[in-house]
């Protein structure tokens, strides 16, 4: 199976799942990327359970308008009982990088909120230390040169997602050269950087339950 066959498998996986153990009339959490694409495609079926989700990101909230799901405004809601979404790297604690896609910030506020953060991705994402893929960081625009040294001044190699602005309106960082042996202790540090919204290391709220696709099927691993 290819990489794209994978993360059509955890998917339908994690689809499978939350028709067995979300409440009906519940509020969805639902993240953003192409493997958190497929799952709303997985949704469409069983879409009338839900009387809505809470999206990460502008385009989730589109691809899930379009297959009938109601978007909610999160300050309308108290309770989101599963929160999917994909991962950039996850460690065997279950902590993870996210923010590949840039949507760090609404993703981290959604998992704060979700009874339980259910991480989808294909065994490649699968690793013993984080740092590889470089470490997202949502900066306030003017603060981004200011960041940019206290990150490096942390070890790291910051760089500028050019082009990129977020759907809150602000630019990120890829820190390089991290190996983050101590994700608790760095995502707490980054965030007390004067200039940053928020990393991407999902560290303190870690996932609860990862399925992992690989060539022999879906793998489970849950926080202990
Ligand atoms: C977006 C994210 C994504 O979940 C992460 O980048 C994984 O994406 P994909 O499923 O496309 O590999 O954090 O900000």
């Amino acid at each position: 199976m290819n990489q794209d066959q994978l993360k059509q498998l955890v998917a339908q996986a994690a689809a499978d799942y939350v028709a067995a153990h979300a409440p009906a009339g519940c509020v969805l959490g639902v993240g953003t990327g192409s493997t958190a694409n497929l799952f709303i495609d997985a949704l469409a079926p069983i879409k009338s359970r839900f009387v809505g989700a809470v999206s990460s990101s502008e385009a989730s909230s589109r691809r899930l308008e379009s297959i009938g799901i109601p978007v909610l405004d999160l300050n309308t809601v108290s309770e989101i009982p599963i929160y999917v979404d994909g991962a950039d790297e996850v460690d065997g604690g279950l902590h993870a990088i996210k923010g590949g896609g840039a949507a760090l910030t609404r993703e981290k506020i959604v998992a704060a909120v979700a009874r339980e953060f259910v991480c989808i991705a294909d065994a490649s994402k699968k690793v013993p230390v984080l740092g590889k893929f470089p470490l997202p960081v949502e900066v306030i625009p003017m603060a981004r040169e200011q960041v940019a040294r206290a990150l490096r001044a942390l070890g790291g190699e910051p760089r500028w997602r050019e082009g990129v602005i977020t759907d809150n309106g602000n630019v990120i960082l890829d820190v390089h050269g991290l190996a983050i042996v101590d994700p608790v202790a760095l995502e707490s540090e980054i965030d007390h950087i004067t200039g940053v919204v928020t990393s991407g290391l999902f560290a303190r709220r870690r996932v609860d339950l990862l399925l992992i696709g690989g060539p022999d099927g879906v793998e489970r691993l849950s926080r202990t």
